[in-house]
């Protein structure tokens, strides 16, 4: 489908991968609000943009439900209605699960998973009420296809968002509201400065907070996907509807030989068919059997 003219509500969009997403959807001729809680990255954002007729800005921290509704009252007030939801805010949150504290799964699992389900729960219903359509994109993460070591917090929010993606998909096409789940591989980005949005009340009682200052200081490989060869990646996907979209080939070999040991431990017995028959319904997704 065409993005022109459409209007897109992109949560962390001031920075890194949310920008790309941004840059690539103005150029396509959607109008983009850019929600994200670094106002002085969104006044920057802006700027970089130079698009004033079809870009928005709103400072909103995606675990506050309050601010969120009142972020999309001020996109709708601008734009009349909105189209996309791209939940893609995200803060990284790794360490050795040995150091992980309360406040860093509360603070990683508010942003990661709270902020893609608060922007569900606020922005699906406007979607399906003005009947239009749609796309909601999740920004996921390859993490969540092939977990890695030091990363049990960012994977569980990670993984969370791509099973509800798929769990969706199916129930809102009869809206027409189509499903994304974007898996990228390492972009570069500001994501290493994510400690300095970590809240107050969530340092206290921290085990990674000394770790996350020290991953401030490292720089971002060269090497890394840019951020706008991403952002044309989900244009990409969002126009073609694509249930998942993926960015690193690197990655498909490890994939495999996930999946592949996930068979491998299934029970090699015969299928009991009326057992099937009795629990049919949870044997397909429409999303699948298409
Ligand atoms: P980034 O730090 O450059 O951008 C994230 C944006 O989210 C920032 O502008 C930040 O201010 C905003 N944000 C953080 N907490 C927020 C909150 N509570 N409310 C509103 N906005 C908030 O990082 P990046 O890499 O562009 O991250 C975007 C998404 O991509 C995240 O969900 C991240 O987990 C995911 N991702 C990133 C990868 C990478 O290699 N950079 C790889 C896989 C997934």
């Amino acid at each position: 489908a065409d993005v022109r003219g459409r209007t897109a509500f992109i949560t962390g969009g001031a920075n890194g991968i949310g920008l790309g997403i941004a840059r690539a959807l103005v150029r396509a001729g959607a109008n983009v609000v850019i929600a994200d809680i670094r106002q002085d990255a969104l006044a920057a954002a802006k700027a970089d943009l130079a698009a004033d007729a079809q870009v928005e800005t709103v400072q909103l921290d995606v675990t506050d439900r309050v601010a969120f509704a009142r972020a999309a009252d001020a996109a709708e007030a601008r734009f009349g209605k909105i189209h996309m939801l791209i939940g893609n805010a995200g803060v990284g949150v790794m360490g050795p699960v040995l150091d992980a504290r309360f406040d860093d799964w509360d603070w990683g699992m508010g942003v990661n998973l709270g902020g893609v389900i608060n922007g569900l729960v606020t922005i699906l219903p406007r979607i399906k009420a003005h009947g239009e359509g749609g796309q909601i994109v999740t920004t996921s993460s390859q993490s969540a296809l092939i977990p890695i070591s030091y990363s049990a917090i960012y994977t569980a929010a990670k993984a969370a968002v791509l099973g509800i993606s798929e769990a969706i998909r199916g129930e809102l096409a009869a809206e027409n509201i189509g499903v994304s789940a974007f898996m990228p591989g390492p972009v570069q980005s500001n994501i290493a400065h994510s400690g300095e949005l970590r809240p107050a009340e969530y340092r206290e009682d921290s085990g990674y907070r000394a770790r996350e200052e020290a991953l401030e200081k490292r720089p971002v490989s060269p090497l890394w996907m840019s951020a706008d060869e991403v952002g044309e990646r989900v244009l990409a996907g969002i126009c073609a509807n694509d249930l998942y979209i993926l960015t690193h080939p690197e990655f498909a070999a490890g994939m495999r030989t996930r999946f592949d040991a996930i068979l491998a431990s299934m029970p090699h017995e015969t299928v009991n068919q009326e057992r099937a028959k009795e629990i049919g319904f949870l044997l397909s997704n429409p999303v699948f059997d298409a």
